[in-house]
């Protein structure tokens, strides 16, 4: 993932990048030709330094986040934002503590077509929402699995890819209030899973349920269905969410809006029209926002505070998993 931050950087002009950090390995820096160090601390010390990105292993984003509070350097930190939420709540205190600047990289709330969804949702174009479902359904490679850290505890497709999903959910539904979830290692025989499901109901009352795999040749999913990263093949048939209300639909993210002309009920045709946005690359919308944000001229769009309630579902989903038990999300 920092090697596409540095693209991104190379491709937007208020950005230049300056070093990487990374213990084990010079070739990003070489590549593109800037400073390295082996460790982070050296690079926020580094006098032209105005932020940075953290894109490490998930174990190591909360030290390095509050190493960067602590340099008073402004961080767009990769999600999971922690591994678990207690270590998150000792990362949001640090922030307000210190008044330290960081944005989570939920990247996908930034992708144009969550506007839209949000804002018809909020609009009460569907009604009111009853019932979600969702698919992260792909199959990552061999070598992706070679890090160690992708294999075990700290990593897995909850905390990966299904964060991602459940995160959206949060910000186009509501809160989670319960989670239900039984995880699979049996494709891969990881120490972590490669494939979950989960039921989820939210404080509104909706309900809504979603199957995660990264082991599984399949087109649903938002990598697919979006055009945000050029490295997936773009299946735009395919919706990786359909949130259903009282009056009616919406695939997304085509943006389909599924609704009753005149009488509403099933015996009656249904129409459909799509809502147009802008296209995707949510991964540069999220860099210049946290460009906005590192110059102190807009408020992270995702706070520490609202990507450790998110971690908490996906704690919860894990807690269930264990125990085969509802868990209620702790607020
Ligand atoms: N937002 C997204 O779409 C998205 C996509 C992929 C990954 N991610 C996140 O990005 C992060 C990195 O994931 P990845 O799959 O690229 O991992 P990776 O293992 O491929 O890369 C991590 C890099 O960090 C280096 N590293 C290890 N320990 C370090 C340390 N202590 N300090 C600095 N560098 C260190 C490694 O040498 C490696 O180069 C994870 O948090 C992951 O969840 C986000």
């Amino acid at each position: 993932m920092g090697t596409k931050h540095a693209e991104f950087i190379a491709r937007e002009q208020n950005a230049t990048l300056v070093g990487i950090a990374d213990p084990f390995t010079t070739s990003l820096a070489e590549t593109t030709e800037v400073s390295s160090y082996t460790d982070y601390r050296d690079l926020l010390a580094a006098p032209d330094v105005d932020a940075v990105i953290i894109a490490n292993p998930n174990v190591e984003h909360v030290p390095t986040a509050l190493a960067a509070i602590e340099a008073g350097i402004p961080a767009l930190l990769e999600k999971p934002v922690a591994v678990s939420a207690d270590e998150a709540s000792v990362l949001s205190l640090a922030v307000k503590a210190s008044d330290g600047v960081i944005l989570v990289g939920h990247h996908r709330r930034h992708h144009p077509a969550v506007a839209a969804a949000r804002s018809m949702i909020s609009a009460g174009e569907l009604g009111r929402i009853v019932a979600v479902n969702g698919m992260w359904l792909t199959k990552k490679s061999a070598d992706y699995f070679e890090q160690s850290w992708h294999r075990t505890a700290g990593a897995g497709v909850m905390l990966i890819n299904l964060v991602h999903d459940l995160d959206l959910m949060r910000h186009l539904v509501g809160e989670v209030t319960t989670i239900q979830a039984i995880a699979s290692n049996t494709i891969r025989g990881y120490e972590v899973e490669d494939t979950a499901a989960v039921i989820v109901s939210f404080d509104n009352g909706a309900i809504g349920t979603f199957i995660a795999s990264d082991s599984v040749v399949a087109p649903w999913g938002w990598d697919q269905s979006t055009q945000d990263d050029p490295q997936f093949p773009f299946n735009p048939d395919t919706a990786c969410y359909s949130i259903a209300g009282t009056d009616g639909s919406l695939a997304f993210p085509q943006l389909g809006h599924y609704y009753h002309d005149g009488e509403s009920n099933w015996t009656h045709p249904l129409s459909r029209r799509f809502r147009a946005t802008a296209g995707g690359d949510s991964y540069t919308r999220q860099l210049r926002h946290f460009i906005d944000v590192a110059r102190r001229q807009s408020e992270p769009m995702v706070t520490v505070e609202d990507a450790a309630a998110t971690l908490k579902i996906i704690e919860s989903a894990h807690r269930s998993a264990a125990t085969g038990e509802l868990i209620r999300v702790q607020p």
